[in-house]
């Protein structure tokens, strides 16, 4: 009797301590599984901040001595870029891109997520101002939270730079150029398509890197998108001037003919580093070719069924002149 009471003690014991090990586990697990997902989110909001969005293509010094003005490392978020009518008659006056590191005084250390949040998607500063559309914000405000919310986490582990970007010397009041499109005031509906559906899930992609900002031709200071996608938009650099090109499906003019595999080697060709490593001249490129290259092939190819989608535009265009 007593050996039973011993035993089934000790197999109490035995339970109990392995109930307790087993939490304890359970709790490293957690610990673990949580800095996993922490690490994927990060990882998710650095390819849309740097492949996709072109966040930090924007917001950092860019080389154009080297093919498509990449980024020069260390200016990572730092901003300061110049965009003013010298480059793009349409735009007026002269911005420049923030500064966009976790720097409490010059950067977005001190803002709230939601704060920059706002910013991303409706282009109102932490102090009010209506930035100007120069940021596709109303393009950001169709992206799905979780996308907007890992780039957030993304921009939180930058080296933070302390520089003071100087002041946008605008020619029009704000109000002029705001809204763009009419911003929706909530972006929790937002879904991302799942990448089965890749016409929509390229579509998706399309948005948020902003193609048509630059491919869709102006009028009157104004996007013309009765010719979305059909390109002509003359940007005048220094060292070269270059024409945004017509990407919709026409045959005569636009990339009908392209292959997949033409489209996708496009921007996987700029993959290495040493690819674009070299100073093409007059025959440069605004388009963020390099960072865009960093794209899956999945991503790449859902950009490619999508713009197969979109209405053919007959404009013919040189990208350089002649
Ligand atoms: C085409 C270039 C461009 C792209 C792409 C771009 N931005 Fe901007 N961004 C700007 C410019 C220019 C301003 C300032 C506009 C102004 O002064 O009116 C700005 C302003 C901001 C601000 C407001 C900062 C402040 O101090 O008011 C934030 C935050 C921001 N951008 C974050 C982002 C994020 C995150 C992304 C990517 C999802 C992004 N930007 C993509 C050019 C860009
Ligand atoms: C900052 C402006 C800008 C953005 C944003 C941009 N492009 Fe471009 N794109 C250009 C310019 C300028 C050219 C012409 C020079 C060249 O080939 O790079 C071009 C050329 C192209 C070409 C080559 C077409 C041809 O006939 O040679 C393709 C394809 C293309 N863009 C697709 C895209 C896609 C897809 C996106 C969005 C993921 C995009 N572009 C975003 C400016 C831009």
């Amino acid at each position: 009797m007593r050996k039973l009471i011993v035993l089934s003690a000790i197999s109490v014991f035995v339970i109990a301590a392995a109930f307790l090990y087993s939490c304890n586990n359970n709790k490293d697990a957690e610990a673990n599984s949580a800095e996993d997902s922490l690490k994927a989110v990060v990882e998710h909001g650095r390819y849309l901040a740097n492949n996709v969005a072109a966040c930090i293509h924007c917001h950092s010094t860019r080389d154009f001595n080297k093919y498509s003005g990449p980024v020069i490392p260390g200016t990572e978020g730092g901003g300061g870029q110049a965009f003013s009518n010298k480059e793009l008659d349409v735009i007026p006056g002269v911005f420049y891109a923030k500064n966009i590191t976790p720097d409490p005084e010059t950067g977005l250390g001190s803002w709230t997520d939601d704060e920059i949040l706002r910013a991303m998607t409706k282009g109102i500063s932490k102090n009010g101002d209506t930035l100007f559309p120069l940021m596709p914000y109303a393009s950001f405000n169709m992206m799905a939270k979780e996308d907007l919310l890992s780039i957030v986490a993304y921009l939180k582990t930058l080296k933070p730079i302390k520089n003071a970007v100087p002041a946008r010397q605008s020619m029009i009041p704000m109000s002029m150029a705001y809204p763009v499109e009419a911003v929706q005031a909530s972006i929790d509906g937002n879904v991302r398509p799942p990448k089965t559906d890749v016409v929509k899930y390229g579509g998706y992609l399309v948005t948020v890197a902003d193609c048509a900002g630059c491919h869709t031709p102006f009028e009157k200071g104004q996007p013309d998108f009765a010719r979305m996608f059909g390109g002509g938009n003359t940007f005048h650099f220094d060292q070269f001037v270059v024409t945004s090109a017509n990407i919709s499906p026409d045959s005569a003019t636009g990339i009908r003919s392209w292959t997949e595999e033409m489209f996708v080697s496009k921007f996987k060709m700029y993959r290495d580093h040493k690819s674009y490593d070299y100073d093409p001249g007059k025959l440069n490129t605004v388009m963020p070719t390099s960072d865009f290259a960093g794209m899956t092939d999945e991503d790449l190819k859902a950009i490619y069924a999508y713009l197969r989608t979109v209405p053919p535009i007959s404009h013919k265009v040189a990208k350089y002149p002649e």
